[in-house]
């Protein structure tokens, strides 16, 4: 499986998803900002990844923080957390794994320096740990779910590349395939950045699994035809009410899902799950550029100057979704109470 991202005595080291799949690059940010400059142009992406990269990004910046006290250190650790968290706003994991990095220096304060620098170290690699375990508990709870054989669309990369294990999404197709599913996947290309054609046709090619990209546009044609029997998707943040913001065009699909019959799925850590927000309205949907859209592979496709839109997520309706997998549990409607009793029980450990 590939090492998204890895801790380093040198810094955090990836592997460049701008550059997949033609180029095999891997960079190692030796700073802070490098991390957060990683997280924000993509090199890193993906919920669960970019969290545990935003955790090491503050380990390590803190750990090189030129202070000579533990009030210095303190402050220098709030400008680290702030850079991180401005880096992308979508994601619930990224402000999740920074707040569990200010409680772990909250918990240590009185102690010396170099004992927070290393906590804060441990709580970083813990956390990539748990992320892993987590892939493999979602990929056991939700085999069963997909079809023994048939077509299973998925949007966007919710695999290795956007976790630290084997995915949540693809996690789960390949416990299945593991388990003897005969799935052909469907990766939606995912316009503008083509998440599905660079990132998820790469891993899924590399571990053998008959793999079909089609565009964005061919997904209903696809369903209609009788190819798709189950979709499955990952999620950037999954409100109390369980609507679920995920990559742009994730709300199409589940649309066309529900009107072929066909059952549409998330999956996703519980790092994901966000019951302070309590539907999708609340939910901040990143903008990014116009040139990821009036530009492909660095050609100008549409006339200069031309007003554009490129919202990197939406949200699909609570109504849409047929279940949501996670480590803690499978969660179904009503979610405003699955939820909440997934919430009460103990975390899976690493
Ligand atoms: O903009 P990205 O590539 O970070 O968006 C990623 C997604 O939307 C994924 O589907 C989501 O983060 C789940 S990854 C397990």
């Amino acid at each position: 499986m590939v090492k998204t991202l890895e801790w380093t005595d040198a810094g955090v080291r990836f592997i460049d998803q701008t550059k997949l799949p033609t180029e095999e690059v891997y960079v190692t940010c030796g700073t802070y900002q490098e991390v957060a400059d990683a997280i924000y142009t993509m090199i890193v992406r993906g919920a669960p990844a970019i969290g545990v990269a935003a955790a090491m990004g503050v380990a390590l910046g803190t750990r090189d923080a030129n202070a000579n006290s533990v009030s210095e250190l303190r402050t220098q650790f709030d400008q680290i957390c702030e850079t991180l968290a401005a880096t992308r706003p979508t994601a619930v994991n990224l402000f999740w794994a920074i707040r569990r990095m200010k409680n772990t220096f909250e918990s240590i304060s009185s102690q010396p320096m170099a004992s927070i620098r290393s906590a804060l170290i441990k709580e970083a690699q813990q956390m990539y740990l748990e992320d892993i375990a987590a892939c493999e508990a979602m990929g056991r709870n939700g085999a069963v779910l997909l079809p023994k054989t048939g077509g299973v669309l998925t949007h966007c990369n919710a695999g290795a590349l956007a976790t630290c294990g084997y995915g949540t999404a693809l996690g789960v197709i390949r416990s299945a395939v593991a388990q003897g599913s005969k799935i052909n996947v469907y990766a939606d290309e995912t316009r503008p950045f083509l998440q599905g054609s660079r990132l998820t046709a790469w891993e899924l090619n590399q571990d053998g699994i008959p793999t079909t990209v089609i565009a964005d546009n061919m997904a209903g044609a696809m369903m209609k035809q009788g190819k798709i029997h189950a979709v499955i998707v990952g999620a950037d943040r999954i409100a109390a009410n369980g609507d679920v913001a995920n990559k742009i065009g994730t709300y199409t699909v589940a649309i066309l899902a529900k009107e072929h019959g066909i059952p549409f799925y998330v999956a996703a850590p519980w790092s994901t799950v966000d019951l302070a927000t309590p539907n999708g309205d609340h939910i901040v949907i990143e903008q990014r550029a116009s040139s990821e859209v009036t530009h492909f592979a660095g050609k100008q496709v549409a006339p200069t100057g031309i007003r554009v839109e490129n919202p990197a997520f939406d949200v699909t309706p609570n109504k849409y979704v047929t279940a949501i997998i996670t480590e803690r549990g499978v969660a179904k409607p009503s979610y405003s109470e699955s939820l909440q009793e997934l919430g009460r029980k103990e975390p899976v450990p690493a």
